[in-house]
């Protein structure tokens, strides 16, 4: 039965990747559907769900302290409820269940990755028993796509293809909380891409820890290429999927860049690092060269292809001379777009057991030389783009002045228009338009209306 909110405000707050951010929509859809409204602060909510977060230290920390200040919040005046109800998802949720209530004792609901859809029942049982709620389930039984969704923009969505990772990379946590790889089935991944086509959205992102190996589960071999050929029949707009892990992209989905016209020219292909070494030691299942060669076929099937990466600094037994390697590999490849992190010791990883060799000082400094050269590669890429005609998905205005629009381009760039004279930002919103390319900064582009 579906609980009955309706008298209820809520608020949910969400970190980490996209794939917790898809499944705050889904909280989102079913709270709505249970007749809460949303609000946008903890003070105006009557029930606060945080969707967590544990795949570096500094998630963990400022969940813990967040949650912790919410005690001294006062309920709004008008709350049907007696105390503020305070759920906690996504994966802290799933990695320390009871632990957060005994550790924070106003804390009302624990949920894992698995049972979201229980999350209603959960916060009713909450507020009729006036007692604790911790739910967690050890894996899926099966996928969450029947639960509804509120997208943040009517014209783009993300579509899970599947849900866990199998590959366990030594420094990484999401294995032993998001579980194993579960595929879903074809028919239901294109029966609901076909509703978003209909309900006219134009991007689509397929989503997965490592959509590459979509189907190993269900047929024995991976058919992820398979799959893009068909969601791109649909003839959305723009298509695109995250993420790709290097060493199980297939000839055939690097073919779909030129085959497919919905496909974006745009791809995320985390290399972590660009010592052989240290790519061994991280369980990462290729070597430098064979990621090289992955970005020369790219190159070939799609000149202008943008790539974008992730890169760990600091793993355990990383030398200067590894770290000079990863500099390296950056300026070679000429990434669009690198998201840098420091090694951070996750406990039950296998890297945990691993003696650090390096001071924190040296890591730090190796980070902000990294950090140097991934901005100059930036800018290098973006340069290319000055004075051409790009295509841009406008979906808001700049937060710093409400009479500039931002969109993304194809490649996945971050592009920014001055309104023209006269008129409202709706009037751009939700459409593709070209754009001339004005200027080139090292995050963004600035242009006018072609
Ligand atoms: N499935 C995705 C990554 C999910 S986690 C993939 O394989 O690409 C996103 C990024 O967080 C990873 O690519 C990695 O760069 C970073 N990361 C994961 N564990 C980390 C850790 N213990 N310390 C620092 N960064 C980490
Ligand atoms: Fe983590 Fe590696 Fe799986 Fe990505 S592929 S989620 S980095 S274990
Ligand atoms: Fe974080 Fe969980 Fe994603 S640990 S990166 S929210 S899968």
């Amino acid at each position: 039965m579906t609980p009955d909110f309706s008298s209820c405000t809520f608020h949910v707050i969400t970190y980490g990747c996209q794939m917790n951010k898809h499944d705050s929509e889904r909280i989102c859809g079913m709270l709505e559907l249970c007749g809460a409204t949303e609000v946008t602060s903890i003070e105006a909510a009557d029930i606060v769900v945080f969707m967590t977060c544990c795949v570096r230290e500094a998630a963990d920390v400022r969940l813990y302290g967040q949650v912790a200040s919410i005690k001294n919040v006062p309920l709004r005046q008008g709350s049907p409820l007696t105390k503020r109800i305070i759920a906690i998802g996504g994966c802290i949720g799933q990695r320390d269940g009871a632990e957060l209530v005994r550790k924070m004792h106003h804390v009302d609901v624990v949920f894992g990755t698995f049972n979201l859809g229980m999350l209603p029942a959960l916060i009713s049982d909450a507020i009729n028993k006036a007692a604790s709620q911790v739910a967690i389930l050890e894996a899926g039984e099966e996928f969450p796509t029947c639960l509804p969704t509120v997208r943040e923009h009517a014209w783009a969505a993300w579509l899970p293809i599947m849900i866990g990772c199998n590959n366990f990379c030594t420094y990484c946590i999401v294995p032993y909380v998001r579980g194993r790889e579960k595929s879903r089935t074809m028919e239901d991944i294109l029966e609901e891409a076909r509703r978003y086509k209909d309900e006219g959205v134009l991007e689509l992102t397929l989503l997965g820890q490592n959509v590459n190996s979509y189907g190993r589960d269900l047929f024995s071999e991976p058919r992820f290429a398979e799959l893009l050929h068909k969601v791109d029949d649909l003839g959305f707009a723009r298509l695109r999927f995250a993420t790709s892990h290097p060493k199980d992209i297939s000839d055939a989905v690097i073919e779909a860049f030129g085959t497919c016209e919905s496909l974006m020219p745009a791809l995320h292909l985390p290399v972590q690092s660009g010592s052989n070494e240290i790519l061994r030691k991280m369980n990462r299942g290729y070597t430098r060269d064979k990621y090289l060669a992955t970005v020369e076929k790219l190159r070939a099937v799609r000149p202008d292809i943008a790539l974008s990466t992730d890169l760990i600094v600091g793993f355990p037994g990383e030398t200067e001379e590894d770290f000079q390697q990863t500099l390296d590999i950056v300026r070679e490849v000429g990434y669009q777009q690198v998201f840098t992190f420091i090694y951070s010791r996750r406990e039950g990883t296998p890297a945990a057991k691993l003696p650090a060799n390096a001071t924190d000082e040296e890591i730090q400094d190796r980070f902000d030389r990294l950090v140097a050269v991934v901005e100059d590669c930036a800018k290098h890429a973006n340069d290319a783009d000055f004075d051409t005609t790009v295509p841009v998905l406008f979906e808001g205005v700049s937060k710093k002045d409400g009479n500039v629009l931002t969109g993304h381009s194809a490649k996945n760039q971050t592009v920014h228009v001055a309104l023209p004279e006269g008129r409202s930002a709706d009037d751009y919103l939700g459409r593709i338009l070209p754009v001339h390319v004005t200027r080139a900064k090292t995050w963004y582009l600035f242009g006018e209306f072609a």
